[in-house]
């Protein structure tokens, strides 16, 4: 099993299960143009995100990490017309291309994109009263994941749900002695997941087009810890 199998395998699945959606393409093509990098979550994996929003009945999502808006625009449309989603971006350029592709998804009154390193914008939230969120997903730096977990459940309530992505990073995140900070990062991450009283939680290994990787979930079931 390798790389081209695996590619082949979520072709066939993307192929029979996502059909050509204008905006989601448009977005892509309008991503790759402006030289984004094309780390997005794939067709089916954008679907899980939908699923897993709609059978939480999400009303408010917080997403850390919005490159060109591809995901934004997966979990903006499990939304009920009156929800909310605030999406995290550091860089200028990928919130200007996102902000043109949630505008063309027909989203930009539910959306907000917000530009700063996320661990400032993150503070800003809160004080501003921001949240609880229903679902955050995590999918930006990853030597920051711990510190976003941290933010995430501090604008959580019981019941919320947090997704957070690239947890395998092609199997190195069991080389306890990596020196790639993003690799120590998702380590810490994961054990910080592990210890968290106030979570009840797993991580699944990927493959697909993406390569290996995989996502961890974490259903907040107590306030109290
Ligand atoms: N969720 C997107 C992919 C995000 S890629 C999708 O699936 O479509 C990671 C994004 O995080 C990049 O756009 C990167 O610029 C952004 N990022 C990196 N460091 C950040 C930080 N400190 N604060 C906020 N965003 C950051
Ligand atoms: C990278 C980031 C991601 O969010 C991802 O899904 C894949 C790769 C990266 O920074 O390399
Ligand atoms: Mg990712």
């Amino acid at each position: 099993m390798d790389q081209e199998r695996w590619l082949a395998v979520d072709r066939y699945l993307t192929d029979l299960l996502i059909p050509a959606d204008p905006a989601l393409d448009a977005a892509l093509a309008a991503s790759a143009a402006a030289g984004l990098p094309p780390i997005n979550v794939a067709p089916n994996q954008g679907r899980l995100l939908e699923l897993l929003a709609r059978v939480q009945g999400a009303r408010s999502i917080l997403e850390i990490g919005t490159l060109g808006g591809y995901s934004t625009i997966w979990l903006a449309r499990a939304l009920p017309p009156d929800g909310r989603l605030v999406t995290l971006e550091s860089e200028p350029k990928h919130a200007e291309v996102a902000r043109a592709n949630i505008d063309r998804a027909g989203l930009a009154d539910m959306v907000e994109v917000r530009v700063g390193p996320a661990l400032e914008t993150l503070p800003r939230l809160a004080a501003d009263g921001v949240g609880p969120f229903d679902l955050t997903f995590i999918d930006a730096d990853k030597p920051s994941t711990p510190d976003y977990f941290r933010w995430a459940l501090e604008l959580s309530r019981p019941g919320s749900l947090i997704i957070v992505d690239n947890v395998v990073r092609g199997g190195a995140v069991i080389d306890d002695g990596s020196d790639d900070a993003g690799i120590q990062g998702v380590r810490r991450f994961n054990e910080l997941l592990a210890a968290e009283p106030r979570v009840r939680a797993t991580a699944i290994q990927t493959v697909g087009s993406k390569g290996y990787d995989g996502v961890a979930i974490a259903l907040v079931t107590d306030e109290g810890g």
